[in-house]
């Protein structure tokens, strides 16, 4: 049966504050009506700020862990696939690497770790990297770097998607480096790369600057490794027949 405390507790979510004897005083049934009412404001406004969280999230597509497949991926020691969608690490401001060939879904968990994220309430900035320091250079050469450096210092986690594939020039990866540092211990990133740790100096050129990026983002993260075979190659193919 619903108690008086299921609503207040309810109100007290919402702030209202001055409905306690009106509670007081209703019949059971005028409670039941009063306690659909507020859940359905509670529902609407969850809803609306998934979709504002989304929205501002730069999610390149709705990607979920719906028919994803697993077998192929193999998780550290410090992390299994629960441990991965609950979202715990983000808590501890853990980072999570998702490193392996191409086509192997990184993009895709990445996305789908990404929403669950914005489902919990989480403010979440998704990138491909090469547009990031883009980003970053342009708003640098323009002298408003700071105030954008800000705005990334407002989420819980950060994406930065497809680490490998464009190499950086030196300012773009002092840029970065400068994102990655400020995120240490306080916000949590999940980087999808091709590439394997040793051959990161190709994307960042300075052997120095390379080194203690992956220090500080290595030091409290998962590594997730996709051995596989490209699922767009196996798709293409079976398409083809
Ligand atoms: N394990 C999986 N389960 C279900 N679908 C998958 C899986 N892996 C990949 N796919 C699908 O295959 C396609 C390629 O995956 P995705 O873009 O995530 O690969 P990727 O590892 O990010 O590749 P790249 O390194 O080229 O960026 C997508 O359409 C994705 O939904
Ligand atoms: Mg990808």
């Amino acid at each position: 049966m619903l108690n008086n405390e299921a609503i207040k507790d309810i109100c007290k979510q919402l702030k209202i504050a001055y409905i306690d004897d009106l509670i007081e005083t209703s019949t059971t049934k005028q409670k039941e009506y009063i306690y659909e009412v507020l859940n359905a404001e509670i529902e609407g406004r969850k809803r609306a700020k998934l979709s504002k969280l989304l929205k501002t999230s730069n999610i390149p597509q709705i990607k979920t862990f719906e028919g994803y497949k697993f077998d192929e991926i193999i998780f550290p020691s410090t992390c299994n696939k629960e441990r991965l969608i609950s979202l715990e690490w983000i808590k501890n401001k853990e980072n999570i690497v998702l490193m392996g060939n191409v086509g192997t879904g990184k993009t895709h968990m990445a996305t789908a770790l990404s929403i669950e994220a914005c489902r919990k309430g989480l403010n979440v900035q998704f990138f491909r990297v090469s547009e990031l320091v883009e980003t970053l250079v342009y708003k640098y050469n323009q002298g408003n770097i700071r105030q954008f450096r800000n705005r990334l210092k407002k989420n819980e986690l950060l994406i930065l998607d497809e680490v490998g594939y464009v190499p950086f020039d030196k300012i773009g990866s002092e840029l970065l480096f400068n994102v990655i540092s400020e995120c240490y211990e306080k916000q949590s990133i999940i980087v999808t790369t091709n590439l394997e740790f040793g051959q990161w100096s190709s994307v960042f050129g300075d052997t120095k600057l390379t080194a203690a990026l992956i220090d500080r983002l290595v030091h409290h993260a998962s590594i997730v490794s996709f051995p596989g075979e490209s699922n767009r190659l196996a798709q293409a193919l079976t398409n083809q027949k």
